[in-house]
């Protein structure tokens, strides 16, 4: 077993010094990592969780041991989803996980592009050239938009008014704060909001049901599978809320991060919208399949995994967690380990040219084993879609790209945002990406 540094004063000033000066705590953890090693405490008062990172451990939390561990927790997450399948263990989960995975399977994406497209073009058709966009939000009005028709054939354009605020409220509910500290420390504002978000999904789940009794459209879409398994209106509002944040926050961090990244690498920008311009329709171009995976290399939008310890567990030299322990595995700690990855800080896309290999459990944006993100497949597809049609139509010139920062909320996001100046294209090239 290797000594406990964690507490060492020298140790306890570093992390301070990284938390001011990269103004998140992963700034924090990358010092607790290096001074450490692959396990570590984090040493605050009230709140010890265990971190875990690097491949092996990976393997462990994901795979190999991946039963002794509970995704079920005591935290706003759980509060919020209830029995959504991302916070519900054993047969439950996998009940909800069968029911969800026919709409999500990759065979099923050809299906989504042209709504993807859609989209789209819906939300940048209201851009003005020469206008400064935020693309950490209009990548969020595309991802909802999308999300919306495609598991639940909403088209949520005329909605977007009413539920902006109250998705937002949801988001930032379940996000890091003070809570994490204080587990019954108050929260005002947010009961408004989130009732507001139920009721919206209920008068989905209404409609459908009056659809179906007046027998009207065959529709095979998520929600449909939903209800074809005879679930309660509360527990397909709780899979429906549980796809809703899941789908599109993740996808508008990873959006917005491709944005940002490309606008603090102007030659990388150039050279992908130069093979997305040549590019022949419907082909796969690398360069933008490589930049996708780089992004999520160094930005994983789910950074951490969150879990407590069902039963003992061991890990590394002998070190053990406990039973009823929270644990984290940090995705964005294995994905940035400098004895994996070569300039590990560095945005390198290249790195995934010719389908390169790194070690099984090094690279793992989706989780992995059984429990692996169910939409990783669409998410990917849409990340391809949507960021060719946009360099395809538009000209991106990055306002202040030196001044983003990665922000710890319910994923990771750029702040203060990813704000550029758009002009549209004068010839541009439309094809599709799936
Ligand atoms: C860039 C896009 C995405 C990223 C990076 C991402 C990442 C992840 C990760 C890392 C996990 C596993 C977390 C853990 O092990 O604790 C996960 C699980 C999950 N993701 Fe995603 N995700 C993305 C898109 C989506 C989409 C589009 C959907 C739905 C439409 C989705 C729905 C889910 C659900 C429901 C789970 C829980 C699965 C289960 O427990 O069986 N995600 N995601």
């Amino acid at each position: 077993m290797k000594p406990d540094t964690s507490s060492d004063p020298h140790t306890g000033l570093a992390v301070l010094k990284a938390f001011l000066s990269e103004r998140s705590p992963l700034g924090p953890l990358r010092v607790m990592a290096e001074r450490v090693g692959r396990f570590f405490q984090v040493p605050l008062p009230g709140f010890k969780p265990y971190i875990v990172y690097g491949p092996e451990a990976a393997r462990k939390v994901l795979v190999t041991e991946r039963d002794k561990f509970l995704w079920r927790n005591h935290d706003p997450v759980t509060d919020l989803l209830d029995h959504g399948v991302l916070v519900t263990d054993g047969e439950e989960h996998d009940r909800y996980r069968k029911l969800m995975e026919p709409a999500l399977h990759p065979g099923q994406l050809p299906a989504y592009a042209g709504l993807m497209l859609r989209q789209t073009d819906r939300v940048t058709a209201t851009w003005q050239d020469g206008q400064t966009v935020d693309m950490l939000v209009e990548g969020r009005k595309i991802a909802l938009l999308i999300v919306m028709e495609a598991l639940f054939s909403v088209d949520a354009w005329d909605d977007l008014p009413r539920i902006w605020t109250p998705i937002l409220k949801a988001i930032d509910y379940i996000s890091p704060g003070a809570w994490i500290l204080w587990r019954k420390i108050p929260r005002p504002g947010y009961k408004k909001h989130l009732k507001a978000l139920d009721a919206y999904l209920y008068e989905i789940i209404a409609k459908r049901r009056a659809a179906i009794t007046n027998h009207q459209l065959p529709i095979t879409d998520l929600l449909q599978h939903l209800l074809d398994a005879g679930l309660p209106d509360e527990r397909i509002r709780d899979q429906m809320l549980t796809m809703l944040i899941a789908g599109h926050d993740t996808s508008t961090a990873l959006l917005a991060w491709v944005f940002a990244l490309l606008g603090q690498h102007p030659e990388i920008h150039a050279r992908l919208v130069r093979e997305l311009d040549e590019s022949e329709a419907d082909s796969r171009p690398r360069l933008l399949d490589e930049v996708i995976k780089e992004t999520l290399r160094l930005y994983p939008p789910i950074h951490i995994g969150n879990r407590i310890a069902a039963e003992e567990v061991t890990f590394g030299e002998g070190e053990t967690i406990p039973v009823g322990a929270r644990m984290f595995y940090s995705i964005y700690l294995t994905q940035r380990d400098p004895s994996i990855w070569e300039d590990a800080d560095q945005f390198c896309p290249e790195r995934f040219a010719h389908g390169r290999k790194t070690p099984p459990s090094s690279y793992i944006p989706f989780g992995g084993g059984p429990r692996a993100c169910i939409g990783a497949a669409f998410g990917q597809a849409e990340a391809r879609i949507v960021i060719a049609r946009l360099l395809q139509a538009f000209d991106f010139e990055p306002i202040h790209p030196e001044k983003i920062y990665p922000h710890m909320g319910a994923t990771l996001e750029p702040r203060p945002g990813v704000f550029m100046k758009i002009s549209r294209r004068q010839s541009s090239n439309h094809k599709s990406q799936i």
